[in-house]
């Protein structure tokens, strides 16, 4: 059974000034609060664990471009690093994404990271799943 409704969470690897709440062992739907704006620097990305089956990589290719990805691999279903030289990466096998698009640089990957519709509301990053 999923758990519906509106969610806050915490960047999987940065401080949060407010207390993010644990993600859920269920599958999240509905929307989903992910953290602030300025925990994606510009020309980078910054992973977000929605619940156990979910991670996302939010990307700011420019200065207040952002898009959401599933950080799932599309090759073998590892987490990718994040953003690397402009490039989202996947260490496991060496893959590589469009941060932009989540297009397929580089294989083994043959297909785009999946697209999340992502909102930003004043300084927080919104997700609908
Ligand atoms: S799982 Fe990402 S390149 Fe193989």
């Amino acid at each position: 059974m999923a758990a519906a409704g509106t969610l806050a969470l915490g960047a999987c690897s940065q401080a949060q000034e407010s207390t993010p709440i644990t993600p859920s062992a269920e599958a999240v739907t509905g929307e989903v609060l992910l953290g602030l704006t300025s925990e994606v620097p510009v020309g980078g990305g910054t992973k977000f664990k929605v619940d156990a089956m979910l991670t996302v990589l939010v990307t700011q290719t420019k200065a207040d471009s952002f898009k959401a990805f599933s950080a799932t691999c599309t090759h073998s279903g590892c987490i990718v690093n994040g953003v690397e030289n402009n490039e989202i990466a996947c260490a496991c096998h060496g893959a590589r994404f469009d941060p932009e698009s989540g297009m397929v640089l580089k294989g083994p990957a043959k297909t785009a990271l999946g697209k999340i519709p992502l909102e930003i509301r004043g300084e927080e990053i919104w997700i609908t799943i």
